[in-house]
């Protein structure tokens, strides 16, 4: 088959040139390019958000596609990519992908880390001319209860300074676990370790540095693998029907993680070669695609994956970029869709603490109790709506996200961006802000429903598009403005009606009350922005007192980043497996019938 030239540019005119083929769906070419092509509903044509301007041959416009297009962008040949199938050469210009693919996030503010690792100096004797003794045997020999395990480059590097009759030479020396993995030379060289969070919606990596535990740069981007879902289960089906679909989110995911490496290194002039050791955590679901394992078991009950423990290999076997011998270590998981990124969470808790909640909010919202004896977990399918997925101006934080939503004593509806720049879309604090906001001032009723009647001001207007009611929300003084419509209420109160069934159940079972704990954890990409009262007024959160609630922000990376640089961190990440007990949500006979009551609102 006769392969297509496709040009990609991405918003800031970079050009990147992708070899495709005649019939295949342009929404895929882009993605797997590693370029985000935007859309919240997995390429199934629904959301209207994959907009790209294209200028070459793709198949004839569809009737449902030019439904979601006004006439004006139709004439500047912007298309919906899921739509398209390429026909022949094409450029496409990603500038309408509602949200960045790519962007770097602040490093954690505290690492109060002890590096495991440590460079030694040493000496090794010199070349004899007259009885040479091989060089790897002669630094095995100065470093007795060591292992030496170099790379080929490493041992050619060393091999130039040892010149027959040069006296003894001085060296230093990376060490991790007794091994001797790297000759760091004169100059300091680095050795670096990468803690990933790899979420259903976004990648998070930290880039540290072994010896001294300094947290050197932190990046996020898209999981790619959401054009073929926004919540773990459509990724599932999709494995199941397509015969190679599994190797597909293999590969989107080793590329995702490859492709934030070279971004960590973009401004260095060392390379991946210096990165030693990689943690990670996720969801069960992604730790089986991060290794190309088979996820039919999630599919139906008793939804179970094929490994549960802390597991150990080489980095470079999944093809991911680093030294050779850098070991990749996957966190211990706890059960169901409950995983290593839970038991991250985990790790920032403090020991003092006794009965405590942890809440991870993400497109599955996990869950853990402990009422000082006992440890319950659960894991609720939220779905994407606090990532901003399913939502129609919804994106990731990011600049020019709607990230704070406020009402003033008059009614009127103000908001706050990420970075002060005009707005792009809303994410997932602005949208739990913004419903309670919506409901406080009777735009919403207690079923979610838009208020016809409510006292419409100049700051919220009120539209009906074809029969459906939505809102603007406009910011009187910069006259900004962005929409929320009657569906995108529906899938907050879906999203926070799961988590909120599932935090009853577990206080059901350990027989407490939300007053008789004594921290509630909020972890989540939110930072510390996400506001408590919001939380509670939406009912997403039983109503405790504002002190008790503690924002620990992307505590599963955080955690990540402890098991990378303490041993110590590791052994708890075990312990914390053995003492937790996993509930399945669906098999509560409450369950049903709380999820339906939690769908309203109420002051509770
Ligand atoms: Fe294309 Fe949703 S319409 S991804």
């Amino acid at each position: 088959m006769q392969e297509i030239q496709v040009n990609l540019y991405s918003p800031d005119g970079e050009k990147m040139i992708c070899w495709s083929y005649k019939g295949k769906n342009l929404r895929e070419v882009i993605a797997l390019s590693n370029r985000d092509p935007g859309g919240s509903c997995g390429g199934r044509g629904t959301c209207g958000k994959c907009k790209v301007r294209i200028q070459g041959d793709v198949s004839p416009l569809t009737a449902t596609e030019s439904e979601f297009l006004l006439p004006e962008e139709l004439n500047q040949g912007i298309r919906l990519a899921c739509f398209c199938t390429i026909q022949g050469p094409l450029e496409v210009y990603l500038d309408y992908a509602p949200d960045s693919n790519k962007k770097r996030i602040g490093k954690p503010k505290h690492h109060p880390f002890k590096a495991q690792f440590k460079t030694e100096i040493f000496f090794i004797d010199g070349l004899e001319k007259t009885s040479p003794v091989p060089l790897l045997k002669r630094i095995s020999n100065a470093l007795p209860g060591y292992t030496v395990s170099l790379s080929p480059e490493n041992i050619n590097e060393l091999a130039k300074l040892d010149r027959a009759g040069r006296p003894a030479l001085e060296l230093k020396a990376l060490i991790i676990d007794n091994q001797f993995i790297n000759y760091v030379g004169r100059k300091k060289r680095p050795a670096y370790g990468l803690a990933l969070d790899i979420g259903t919606t976004s990648l998070f990596a930290y880039l540290a540095d072994l010896t001294n535990g300094e947290v050197i740069k932190a990046a996020s981007t898209a999981n790619m693998q959401r054009i073929y879902g926004s919540d773990v289960m459509s990724r599932i089906s999709y494995c199941m029907e397509k015969e190679d679909g599994l190797e597909e989110l293999h590969k989107l995911m080793i590329n995702n993680i490859n492709s934030m490496i070279a971004d960590l290194m973009q401004d260095s002039s060392e390379s991946h070669e210096n990165i030693y050791q990689i943690t990670v955590v996720g969801n069960p679901v992604m730790l089986h695609f991060l290794l190309g394992l088979n996820v039919n078991g999630f599919a139906s009950a008793p939804y179970s994956g094929l490994f549960i423990d802390k597991m150990q290999l080489k980095a470079s076997a999944l093809g991911i970029n680093t030294d050779q011998k850098a070991n990749l270590i996957i966190l211990p998981q706890i059960g169901g869709f409950a995983g290593a990124d839970t038991i991250a969470c985990l790790l920032n808790v403090s020991p003092q603490v006794r009965k405590f909640l942890l809440i991870d909010i993400g497109t599955n919202g996990e869950i853990v109790l402990a009422d000082g004896k006992k440890i319950w977990a659960a894991s609720a399918a939220a779905g994407p709506a606090f990532e901003g997925g399913k939502i129609s101006s919804g994106m990731r934080a990011g600049p020019g996200a709607v990230d704070q939503v406020y009402m003033s004593d008059d009614g009127r509806i103000a908001f706050n961006t990420i970075g002060g720049e005009l707005v792009k879309g809303i994410c997932g604090s602005g949208i739990i802000d913004l419903v309670s906001v919506l409901y406080s001032g009777k735009y919403i009723d207690h079923f979610g429903i838009i208020n016809e009647a409510a006292d419409y001001n100049g700051s919220v207007h009120l539209d009906d598009v074809n029969g459906s009611l939505q809102l603007t929300i406009i910011d009187e003084q910069t006259a900004q403005s962005f929409i929320i419509n009657q569906q995108d209420i529906r899938e907050v109160q879906l999203a926070k009606s799961a988590i909120r069934t599932g935090i009853d159940t577990l206080l059901r079972l350990a027989n407490l009350t939300a007053q008789d704990l004594d921290v509630i954890y909020l972890a989540g990409a939110f930072g510390n922005v996400l506001k408590a009262d919001s939380c509670f007024n939406i009912g997403l959160l039983p109503r405790v007192s504002v002190a008790k609630i503690a924002c620990i922000g992307n505590a599963a990376g955080e955690g990540a980043l402890r098991a990378l640089l303490s041993d110590k961190a590791l052994t708890e990440a075990d312990i914390w497996q053995q003492k937790i007990s996993y509930v399945e949500l669906a098999n509560d006979s409450n369950f049903q019938a709380g999820f339906i009551d939690n769908l309203n609102f109420k002051n509770s």
